[in-house]
């Protein structure tokens, strides 16, 4: 069996040549296949199939869902849907986030079902579990067959874990509600050893944040805490999958994310990054570039190139500037994250100690408070490097990880002005230091998020 290589954060192809639609996607084995659902937004389609026997060369298998499946679903957006097989009954059942296609009020699940793997989905029926709001999903099945339903509850502020009724057709009952209030999504199960592992994100749409973990020696009997994992972006993705390689010599075990591009759905890609396990009840996920897996052996090898690049995030803005010369000033502002938009790439350069300058990747001008002004308000713009203070920040450690950047020359800080008007940018000035711990909501912290690709 060749050894193959997943090159991460690309736009990965069928073996047609065709881009993959597969997002928020889950996986399942037959046959010495990996067939992988996901969403596919591209039109009258919803749930896209392929299947790969290496994980790198995935063939297109059918449009399981489409707009055409059911009456309920001509309109509807259906995300995360996720495909296990019942022994019972012999059929494939899938379970999805089901909205009206409108807006996210409805939160409900949605339940399909098959007697191939890969072939057309019956639509059964849309609804909200034991009444509960649902909508960040996942689907697990544990060794003794039972299955459980996992999604986001209370307008996101709790997980639920339901169990399934013995043809995974329905709920049996809501087993346990976790970690009540802390805003959790994305989940995603996986079982090594005695121990069950959940992944999950923080709520904020599109824009990636950190990802945590937890474990539990029993699906519905007590978790732990949630602990961090991975970088502050998740390496700029979003969990949906943990997929296990039993091999002649290892077990492995692969994070999935969607790498979203929140400017552009279809510029969105997937992540696979290796799963490591320092202890039975702790993981830890490093990036890595590419990875080569051997699914036969189950052996695994990160490649991890660095970029060198950062974005620089306040709030869920992102720090960017035009870099052409202009006749005017060019300012920077906030904007959505784009994956592919150069001008919001940044290089961070060490003066020495805690002082940093910032140079724009595209233009190679550094910021600096306009007109080398002391006052409130100044806006930022992008000057050619002088080597002066006013281009100098001090890096003050901020809660969660972010930092507030406090110009030397100025003693001002920087700070994301929300724009007045709508459709106008958020610009940064620089404003008075505020004594607030910080962290991601706070109008004076930056977010430093290292560029993995
Ligand atoms: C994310 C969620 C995605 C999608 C998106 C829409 O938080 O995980 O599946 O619903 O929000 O903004």
């Amino acid at each position: 069996m060749p050894v193959n290589r997943v090159l991460n954060g690309t736009i990965w192809k069928d073996t047609d040549g065709n881009p993959i639609h597969a997002h928020g996607g889950g996986f399942l084995k037959k046959d010495g296949y990996f067939y992988w659902f996901g969403e596919n937004r591209t039109e009258g389609k919803l749930v896209s199939c392929y299947r790969s026997k290496d994980l790198v060369s995935w063939e297109f298998c059918n449009h399981v869902v489409t707009r055409n499946t059911h009456p309920e679903l001509s309109r509807a957006n259906a995300e995360r849907p996720k495909v296990t097989y019942n022994e019972k009954t012999g059929r494939y059942v899938m379970w999805l986030h089901w909205e009206n296609g409108i807006d996210y009020s409805e939160a409900r699940c949605a339940v399909l079902v098959c007697d191939t793997v890969d072939g057309d989905y019956s639509y059964l029926r849309s609804f909200r579990p034991k009444g509960h709001m649902s909508r960040d999903c996942t689907l697990f099945k544990d060794d003794d067959g039972t299955a459980y339903f996992v999604s986001a509850a209370r307008e996101n502020a709790d997980l639920h874990v339901y169990r399934l009724s013995d043809d995974y057709l329905d709920i049996a009952s809501l087993e346990k509600v976790l970690w009540p209030g802390q805003k959790r999504e994305a989940p995603a199960i996986v079982k090594r050893g005695d121990y069950y592992f959940l992944i999950t994100s923080g709520c904020t749409g599109w824009e990636p944040n950190q990802g945590k973990y937890a474990y539990s020696a029993s699906i519905t009997g007590e978790w732990s805490d949630l602990f961090d994992i991975g970088s502050p972006t998740t390496f700029d993705t979003q969990p949906t999958y943990i997929l296990t390689i039993q091999g002649s010599e290892t077990t492995s075990y692969i994070y999935v994310g969607d790498r979203w591009d929140p400017s552009n759905y279809f510029n969105s890609s997937y992540v696979f990054l290796p799963l490591s396990f320092d202890t039975e009840t702790s993981m830890s996920l490093d990036w890595a570039s590419s990875i080569t897996i051997d699914v036969q052996t189950g052996l695994m090898e990160a490649e991890s190139e660095k970029s060198g690049l950062w974005r620089l995030r306040m709030g869920l803005r992102y720090l960017s500037a035009k870099g052409v010369e202009s006749a005017g000033a060019t300012y920077v502002y906030g904007a959505r994250l784009s994956c592919a938009d150069q001008d919001q790439l940044w290089v961070v350069e060490r003066v020495s100690g805690d002082i940093i300058r910032i140079r724009h990747h595209v233009s190679g001008k550094y910021i600096e408070p306009e007109d080398s002004s002391s006052q409130e308000g100044t806006r930022i713009i992008l000057s050619g490097k002088l080597d002066h203070a006013r281009q100098e920040w001090r890096v003050i450690p901020a809660a969660e990880g972010h930092v507030k950047l406090q110009n030397v020359h100025t003693g001002l800080a920087l700070k994301l002005e929300r724009a007045r008007e709508r459709g106008q940018a958020d610009l940064l000035i620089q404003a008075p230091l505020s004594s607030s711990p910080g962290g991601p909501w706070d109008v004076n912290s930056v977010l430093l998020a290292e560029v993995y690709r």
